[in-house]
């Protein structure tokens, strides 16, 4: 009888410690079931911040291009003796950007610009302003709306632009472009130079600008570019 019991009892404990050993199995399929989970969650928000961080980086990078390539820089320039020119290469060189010299199909000769001379080219000019129309070698520029930020450069005619500078301002569009004049002069200011471009243009972002003396100093140029903040 005794044998019998223990017998018995020898079951009982066994039974018992397999049920427990199946709730410890259970509940560690449970936690290992939490744990994948939350794994899980960890793994697709990790996923997803990276998918996010991997989009967020990629538009950042499309971002940068665009940036870059609408933040190019151009500078148009006429210039009838070469001051204007230097400002301009000076201008292009501190901010590297780049540069397009409109030339007149009719180009002003020494005699042509002799503003002392009775009915030289330049007094017929001022004298009459629908002789003003001077067409251009080329009043367009390749790449055009690559460009977000447009100098135009030219001397000072009788306190105004130089007029071969007209055609190229009517003949493009400067929508969504900032615009900065600057001149060269003997002594006059930029006056209202920039003010009738940009009536003319009819669109474009047009700054202020500046006028250089005729023999302005690299340094100068380079200062005033530098601090555009472009
Ligand atoms: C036809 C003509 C008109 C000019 N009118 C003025 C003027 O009104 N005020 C001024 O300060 N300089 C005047 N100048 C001087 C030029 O603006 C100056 O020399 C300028 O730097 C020339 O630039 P460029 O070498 O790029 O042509 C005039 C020059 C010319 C040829």
């Amino acid at each position: 009888m005794k044998k019998f019991i223990s017998l018995f009892l020898s079951i009982i404990l066994i039974f018992s410690f397999t049920a427990c050993g199946n709730t410890q199995n259970s509940s560690t399929v449970t936690d290992s079931t939490e744990q994948n989970t939350i794994d899980n969650v960890t793994t697709e928000s990790s996923e997803n911040s990276t998918t996010e961080y991997e989009t967020s980086s990629t538009e950042s990078a499309e971002q940068q291009e665009d940036a870059e390539a609408s933040g190019k820089i151009l500078v148009v320039y006429y210039s009838a003796s070469g001051n204007t020119e230097r400002v301009a290469h000076d201008i292009a060189d501190t901010l590297n950007a780049d540069t397009f010299e409109l030339v007149p199909e009719n180009p002003y000769t020494e005699d042509d610009l002799d503003w002392t001379q009775d009915g030289s080219r330049v007094n017929k000019e001022h004298e009459d302003e629908t002789l003003r129309d001077i067409p251009l070698m080329q009043d367009t520029v390749e790449n055009w709306d690559e460009y977000d930020t447009v100098f135009i450069g030219y001397p000072i005619w009788w306190g105004i632009a130089a007029w071969p500078v007209n055609e190229f301002v009517t003949s493009n569009d400067f929508m969504g472009k900032t615009v900065i004049p600057f001149a060269t002069s003997a002594s006059s200011g930029m006056g209202e130079s920039g003010k009738l471009l940009e009536e003319m243009a009819g669109s474009g972002d047009w700054q202020e600008g500046q006028r250089f003396s005729s023999g302005a100093s690299t340094e100068d140029v380079a200062a005033w570019a530098n601090g555009l903040g472009l």
